[in-house]
């Protein structure tokens, strides 16, 4: 190959690796169709009212974490009236787009380590695929690192009641206490992470 013909290959094989990051999901377009979705994520201390829980924060979240989480709702293995009626009013492509969006330019990854965790013992167990891989586990594990507090509340006790199933969780789940579900929640929350996506034009 000639030096000539170098930089051209180096800006194709860029351009594939953006894209491929993005799973075929199409920013621009995600962007266009969270408008309606911003109503609720893009605004901080937006609650659900029964539960009350803030809703979850969707920007840097894994792509494919919430396409799973998208397709839940419309296969109805995640209980919420209004995400399953979004759910079901999205198409496949629709879906990658959102999570395209959402997840911006990186997916913000789970910063917990051995050494993080320190005295919370209930979080050792999360380490193995919330921090340190986990890439292998399906669907691919959430990020936590940077969620509310009150919503990681709320997904644990939806694991560990059944209502939220089919998943690895349940098992994890079943072995927490009240006590430790909490301590989770607010050790997660701290952590560098996730944020809530800005309402933008
Ligand atoms: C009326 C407010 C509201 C609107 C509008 C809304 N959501 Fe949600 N969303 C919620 C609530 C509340 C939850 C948590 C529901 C539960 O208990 O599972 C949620 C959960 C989610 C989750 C799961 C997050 C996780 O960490 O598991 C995703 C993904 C999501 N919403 C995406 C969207 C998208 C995409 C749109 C627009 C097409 C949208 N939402 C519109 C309130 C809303
Ligand atoms: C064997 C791998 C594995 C282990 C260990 C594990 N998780 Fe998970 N976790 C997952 C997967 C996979 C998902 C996504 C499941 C889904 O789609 O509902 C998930 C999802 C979650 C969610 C939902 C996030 C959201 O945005 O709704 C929470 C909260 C959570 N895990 C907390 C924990 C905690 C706390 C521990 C330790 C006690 C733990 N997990 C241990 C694999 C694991």
């Amino acid at each position: 190959m000639t030096k000539r013909l170098l930089p051209a290959v180096t800006l194709i094989a860029s351009l594939f690796f953006v894209h491929a990051a993005v799973a075929g999901g199409d920013v621009a377009s995600g962007k266009v169709l969270a408008y309606t979705c911003l109503g609720c994520h893009g605004i901080e201390s937006y609650r659900n009212a029964y539960p009350s829980f803030r809703v979850p924060r969707l920007g840097g979240q894994q792509d494919e974490y919430l396409v799973a989480a998208l397709r839940a709702y419309r296969n109805n293995k995640r209980p919420h009236p209004t995400m399953q009626a979004h759910g079901n009013s999205l198409s496949d492509q629709d879906m990658e787009d959102l999570a395209a969006f959402f997840q911006g330019e990186e997916a913000v990854l789970d910063s917990v380590t051995k050494d993080s965790v320190g005295g919370l013992e209930a979080a050792r167990a999360c380490l193995a695929c919330h921090g340190e891989g986990g890439d292998t586990v399906i669907p691919k594990p959430a990020t936590l690192s940077g969620q509310q507090q009150s919503y990681l509340v709320h997904a644990l006790n939806q694991y560990r009641d059944g209502r939220r199933s089919g998943t690895v969780m349940s098992v994890f789940a079943a072995t927490l206490i009240d006590e430790d579900i909490a301590s989770l929640a607010t050790f997660y929350s701290k952590q560098a992470g996730l944020h809530t996506s800005p309402i933008t034009e």
